[in-house]
């Protein structure tokens, strides 16, 4: 049985995950104006992910006996932004989510609620990877510079990104 402290701080992360699933959708849009498909593709399947963090707390609340709350999804603020700015941003944006998932922890323990803890886990690795992988790429934008070349290069990495939600299941 959840608390109702401990229902109410998992539904705003459902809100949280979506939202993060919107900016990156955002981000995908920005980067297609741009005329780069690899970018496109690495914020499109960065969106798939966010919608299964939210689906990981959704399915944990039910398998809770709790119930799940949904709210409105604030609009993304992306305009007119570069490669570079996008990085920037993204990597902010997943600073803000650990921070969110360390106060999720904190929560849990403040409350006792051992499930709830050992749950978060999952997601306390999981933001040391979005943290490195996306500023592996603010790095690599930072060293080119702008350059067209070096851009290239990067779109045609970042094009072979694929999320593998059987990767996401354990
Ligand atoms: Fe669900 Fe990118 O944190």
């Amino acid at each position: 049985m959840l608390s109702d402290t401990i229902q109410a701080a998992l539904n705003v992360q459902i809100n949280e995950e979506i939202h993060s699933a919107y900016i990156y959708l955002a981000m995908a849009a920005e980067s297609d104006r741009l005329g780069l498909p690899g970018f496109t593709n690495w914020f499109k399947q960065q969106y798939s992910e966010e919608l299964a963090h939210a689906d990981r707390f959704f399915n944990y609340i039910l398998e809770r006996g709790g119930e799940v709350k949904l709210t409105a999804i604030e609009g993304p603020k992306i305009n007119n932004e570069t490669p570079l700015e996008l990085f920037e941003k993204s990597l902010a944006h997943e600073q803000h989510i650990t921070s969110c998932i360390f106060k999720l922890k904190d929560l849990s323990r403040a409350e006792s609620d051992h499930a709830t803890d050992n749950f978060l886990e999952w997601f306390v690795a999981e933001q040391v990877e979005e943290e490195a992988a996306t500023r592996g790429v603010l790095d690599q934008l930072k060293l080119v510079d702008g350059n067209p070349s070096g851009l290239f290069l990067i779109d045609r990495e970042l094009g072979g990104r694929k999320f593998d939600s059987t990767s996401d299941e354990d």
